[in-house]
């Protein structure tokens, strides 16, 4: 679809699915979502089966405007409106105290409840036309990379969801930023599309402690101590430190990875192609240093299409916590195996 002009048929299929309880996967502008209308106790069930999600992790609820807050949570802080009002639609999801009509499977039986306006004509479009939020994780796999595309969703879910509308691939490229803001200080739990830059610009006070990432110079961990999670299939293996580090580290254990019979690719940053060029490995380039965006809306695409080489091991660089940095680093952390500090 023309993502600037939905096709006023398909959106009103779409829209029936989701009333008749189906689900529809949808792109928005930060990674492609799986939907099912979020009052519809049922039809959020069908999310965690279809994507093989446990019960324990809850979904978060897409609206078509800040006017929709009232609804969905039992109480709006100040700080959550003038929170809306500057970033609405966007890429930040606010957790709140959860409205009675929101049933228990979308907050995990939860007290409060995720929710977020997302900008992006289809993802709008679909919203208006159901007449009803709509919950919706990534569409991906539970544990898997996010959707960036509607190929990435067609290879998870094909035959597990009624509807993919494809719009062509998502601009943010990875998840919204989610900001508790039921204490006193707005918590970011998970760094993501809005910085925290931007956040500070607003906010007199921001905790932007991220649980459960790994704390630095502890390298390398074992298997099994992260949050596995965004995860390709292949073991991934990050590389952290200044950037001659990086790629000496990089090479030393690619060449001898290669040696131990290992198939290995490299996730690298442009910057760091001439010090690869007369190496034979397979390169997934995601873009310049220089611009953390760019890094961001190719990082999922580069890790899947790696996949897609059935390579053994993907060896990757960290990146600067600087604007979409810091998501792209938590996203790394989750993905990775074993962080390796040079
Ligand atoms: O950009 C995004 O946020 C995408 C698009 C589709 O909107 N959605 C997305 O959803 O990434 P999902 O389910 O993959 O990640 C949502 C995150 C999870 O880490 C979940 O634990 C957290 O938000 N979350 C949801 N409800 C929550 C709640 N009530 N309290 C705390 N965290 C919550
Ligand atoms: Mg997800």
């Amino acid at each position: 679809m023309n993502p600037e002009q939905p096709d006023p048929d398909l959106m009103a299929e779409a829209a029936a699915v989701i009333q008749q309880g189906g689900l529809v996967a949808f792109p928005t502008e930060t990674v492609y979502g799986l939907g099912a209308d979020a009052l519809n106790a049922a039809a959020v069930r069908r999310i965690f089966e279809a994507k093989g999600r446990p019960a324990d992790d809850p979904v978060i609820v897409h609206v078509a405007s800040a006017h929709e807050l009232d609804r969905i949570a039992r109480h709006v802080p100040d700080v959550a409106r003038q929170l809306a009002a500057r970033f609405w639609p966007g890429a930040l999801t606010l957790v709140l105290p959860k409205a009675d009509i929101v049933p228990g499977v979308v907050t995990s039986d939860g007290p409060t409840v995720a929710v977020r306006c997302p900008n992006h004509t289809l993802a709008q479009a679909l919203i208006a036309a159901a007449g009803t939020p709509i919950a919706a994780p990534s569409a991906n796999r539970f544990s898997h990379t996010s959707p960036t595309t509607a190929q990435h969703v067609w290879d998870d879910l094909a035959g597990r969801i009624e509807m993919i509308l494809d719009g062509g691939a998502t601009p943010i490229g990875v998840e919204s930023t989610v900001l508790d803001v039921t204490g006193t200080v707005p918590k970011i739990l998970r760094p993501g599309g809005v910085t925290a830059e931007a956040l500070t610009a607003v906010l007199d006070h921001l905790d932007i402690h991220v649980p459960q990432t790994t704390p630095p110079n502890h390298a390398p961990l074992a298997p099994g101590m992260l949050d596995r999670h965004y995860a390709p299939q292949a073991e991934m293996w990050l590389f952290s430190g200044g950037d001659a580090a990086i790629r000496q580290g990089m090479r030393e254990t690619a060449e001898r990875e290669k040696g131990n019979g290992r198939f290995v690719a490299l996730l690298l940053a442009e910057e760091d192609i001439p010090y690869f060029a007369h190496n034979e490995f397979v390169i997934g380039n995601v873009g310049l240093l220089a611009d953390l965006n760019q890094i961001a809306q190719n990082l999922f695409h580069t890790m899947r299409w790696l996949d897609q080489a059935t390579v053994d091991l993907i060896l990757v660089r960290d990146f600067p916590p600087i604007g979409l940095g810091s998501a792209i680093r938590d996203r790394l952390r989750r993905a990775s195996r074993r962080i390796i500090v040079v």
